[in-house]
């Protein structure tokens, strides 16, 4: 792709409610910017594949039971471990101002494990699409009636998305797709607290698309949406701040 030396992958969060078509539509989002020439990967969270994201997991088939700040905090480490990468500080001579300094994704087979921070990705002109981010963890958590000041709060200092797309249906309709695979949170009275607290969250840089038309117009409207933000990105890669 065309990009001037500042140029840098944009950062793409879709958010909704569990059965709202986000995983499905992250996909195309997907294909549709790599068949643009696009370098992009798509990511979810939680990412289950870590330690913590087994935690979560065990959580949420109710496996296991946390008390809700400590599960919302395992959430949010979970995102946490994705931005600064921990294996990291564990390499042996590893430097890792040389490391921030290079800009380089490490992937080698001596030995080291393959670290993937975000910043540098994006950096490195990687767009990345997300399933699930901060907006999640703030609504579900905030759902079962914590403080949502509390719970944004360990979200600060994440990286912050170019876009947030909100795919929006209500909760009956939602429900009504079937396939609730049972999981802790996949019930109609709680995903419709959960629609208020995204609601909370919404602002005018949000881009929310109706999850209720046919598959191949929200697709359309995702990729007309993401259009502007993928070329070029020059701003600079912010925090999620105090809000
Ligand atoms: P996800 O893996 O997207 O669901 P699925 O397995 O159905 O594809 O997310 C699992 C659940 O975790 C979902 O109900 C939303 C919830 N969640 C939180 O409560 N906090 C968070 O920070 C995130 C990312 C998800």
């Amino acid at each position: 792709r065309a990009s001037s030396s500042e140029s840098r992958g944009a950062l793409i969060v879709l958010e909704g409610l569990d059965r709202s078509g986000k995983t499905s539509q992250s996909s195309r989002l997907l294909s549709y910017l790599e068949g643009l020439g696009h370098s992009t990967e798509l990511w979810r969270f939680p990412d289950r594949s870590t330690s913590v994201g087994q935690m979560i997991s065990a959580y949420l088939s109710n496996k296991s039971h946390l008390d809700d700040r400590t599960i919302h905090l395992l959430f949010s480490a979970n995102r946490w471990e994705k931005r600064v990468t921990v294996e990291v500080s564990l390499y042996k001579n590893f430097d890792y101002q040389k490391f921030q300094d290079s800009n380089e994704l490490f992937s080698r087979s001596d030995g080291f494990t393959q670290i993937s921070l975000m910043e540098t990705q994006l950096k490195n002109g990687i767009t990345l699409i997300i399933d699930r981010y901060s907006y999640s963890g703030v609504a579900f958590s905030s759902a079962k009636g914590l403080d949502i000041e509390w719970c944004k709060a360990p979200e600060v200092g994440l990286l912050a998305p170019d876009i947030v797309l909100y795919l929006d249906i209500p909760p009956e309709k939602a429900a009504e797709r079937g396939g609730y695979g049972g999981e802790r949170y996949e019930q109609l009275e709680f995903q419709r607290k959960v629609a208020k607290c995204y609601q909370a969250q919404c602002d005018s840089s949000w881009k929310v698309i109706d999850a209720c038309q046919p598959i191949e117009d929200i697709e359309k409207q995702l990729q007309d949406a993401v259009l502007d933000h993928v070329t070029d990105v020059c701003q600079p890669i912010e925090d999620i701040d105090k809000q």
